[in-house]
Formats: C-alpha cells, sequence, structure tokens
C-alpha cells in the first residue's frame, strides 16, 4: 500500500520530526508504556489529492464542538501507542485525520486505520483554540517528565506562578526559552472534556501547563520547539532536585537578574 507521505517531502518531514521527538520522550523516560501523545496540524501540506482521500473508517465524534477545525487535517498519535514505536515507525503508530464539516467528528484518512489518542478532545481544543487566535502555532505535545509531575505532588508549588519562577531562577535558558512560564492546571480525569476545557483556559496565559499529578502539555510553531520547552523545565527542575539532594536549598538567580534577562530578551512577562 501507498503511504500518504510518498512523494511528499514536505509532509513526510514533519512526520519525521514527530518520529524524532517520539524517540526522545523515550529516551528521557518520559513515555512509560503508551504514556504521552502528539498532534500536528498538517493542513498546510494537504493537497487536493489528499482532499479527494476516501476515509478508511466511519466517522467518530471526538465530544466538542471545535469551529476553527473544520476541513483541517492532523497527524495523531495512536491511542495505546507506545512513542518508542512511534519514533520508529510512525505510520503505523499514528494517523493522519480529516475534521468533518459539523466541526465535532473526524475520520481517518491514511496511512491505516490506528485510532488517534485519548486526549484527542484537549489536543484538538488547542489546535481550535490556537487558529481562533491567530496562532502560526502547528503542534501540541503531551508527556510525563518524572521531575515535574513529582513537583506537583507539592501542594506548595500549585499556587499561581510558584513553579513558573522557581524553574526560571534556576538556570537563564529556563527564563529565556520559556518566557511565558507554567500554567497549572488542578487534577481532572484524563482524557475528559473538563481537562480539555481547562487547557485552552489555561493557554490564554502559557505555552506550556502542567497537568497535575498526570504530565505536561505543551504548544508550539512545530513540534520541536514544543518539546525544547519541557526539555528546558526539566533541566531547571533536575538541577532544583541536584540541589536538594546535595542538601540544601538551591539560592536560584535573584529578582534583579531575571529582570536583566526579560529587558536583554525582550520577554512578556
Ligand atoms: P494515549 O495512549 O491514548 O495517547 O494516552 C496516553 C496518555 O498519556 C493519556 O494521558
Ligand atoms: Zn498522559
Amino acid at each position: 500500500m501507498k503511504s500518504i507521505l510518498e512523494n511528499r517531502p514536505a509532509l513526510a518531514k514533519q512526520v519525521g520530526d514527530v518520529a524524532e521527538v517520539a524517540g526522545y520522550l523515550w529516551q528521557k523516560g518520559w513515555a512509560e508504556r503508551n504514556g504521552g501523545n502528539i498532534t500536528i496540524n498538517i493542513t498546510e501540506y494537504v493537497d487536493d489529492e489528499i482532499r479527494g482521500l476516501k476515509p478508511i473508517t466511519n466517522p467518530v465524534s471526538f465530544g466538542v464542538y471545535l469551529p476553527h477545525l473544520k476541513g483541517c487535517y492532523f497527524f495523531c498519535k495512536g491511542t495505546n501507542k507506545r512513542m518508542r514505536d512511534l519514533a520508529r515507525w510512525p505510520m503505523e503508530n499514528g494517523a493522519v485525520i480529516r475534521i468533518l464539516d459539523d466541526c465535532k467528528s473526524y475520520v481517518i484518512i491514511a496511512d491505516n486505520p490506528v485510532c488517534p489518542t485519548s486526549e484527542l478532545p484537549s489536543h484538538l481544543s488547542m489546535h481550535n483554540f490556537l487558529i481562533g487566535k491567530g496562532s502560526t502555532y502547528k503542534a501540541a505535545l503531551h508527556t510525563h517528565p518524572i521531575d515535574l509531575i513529582a513537583m506537583t505532588h507539592n501542594r506548595a508549588f500549585l499556587e499561581k506562578d510558584k513553579l513558573t519562577y522557581l524553574l526560571w531562577s534556576m538556570i537563564p535558558e529556563t527564563r529565556a526559552f520559556c518566557p511565558k512560564g507554567l500554567g497549572i492546571i488542578p487534577y481532572k480525569m484524563p482524557s475528559s472534556i473538563e481537562l480539555a476545557d481547562a487547557t485552552i483556559k489555561e493557554l490564554e496565559d502559557y505555552d506550556v501547563v502542567m497537568w497535575e499529578k498526570h504530565g505536561i502539555c505543551a504548544v508550539g510553531e512545530n513540534i520541536m520547539e514544543a518539546f525544547d520547552m519541557v526539555d528546558t523545565l526539566s533541566k531547571s527542575a533536575q538541577i532544583y532536585l541536584t540541589a536538594k539532594s546535595m542538601g540544601f536549598e538551591p539560592e536560584g538567580t535573584s529578582p534583579e537578574q531575571m529582570e536583566e534577562l526579560k529587558i536583554a530578551f525582550n520577554l512578556p512577562k
């Protein structure tokens, strides 16, 4: 069977980048079993031939009405599929979906009928939110970083922007490359519409949000950028943890040093 990626190098590159990041997630130890999910908006790579492809599944509802997604196409990790498998065989562990005109259901069009991630309501809600506000972001990533999840088990860290400032203060890179900080979403049932709604509310102010005691969610221009932000935040968490395990409270960069970075990098916050 011919893959949708054949003779479409730009689209193949996007899926290749997803596979590369999936490998990193596994190597980082953030992707136990089927943990985590990735979706990317590939509508700009879709040609008339793809638009004409017959669905290979019946329509499936994703449970929310998302008007900005009409006619959009996404590559999605499959539910219950492993990141380490997605890394090697992306088209066997993920699929391309088309959003139908009712804006609340999809069909799979290629290559295989791999059912999309159970977090599809959150992912599609994020993409809908991004398109609605005119953003050029195309990627959404959810993963299970050990250090950052552990931090959400401490109630004191769940206060608004407590973790943002703590993580920013561990290394200048985090301040510069995760400039909006880290939003916090109180625990909600995985895959729920409630979690999707809470996530897009928090995206008003942040590009990266923690799902308390579950994982992290990041949106970005592309999947590499989304991954880089999570990686940077996790590095900060590691520095904090390392200092603590050496028996002291890390000093952190001072408010003056952070202000200096804000000016130098022209940061929003
Ligand atoms: P899926 O296998 O359905 O993508 O779920 C993994 C996950 O991390 C749920 O939050
Ligand atoms: Zn998860």
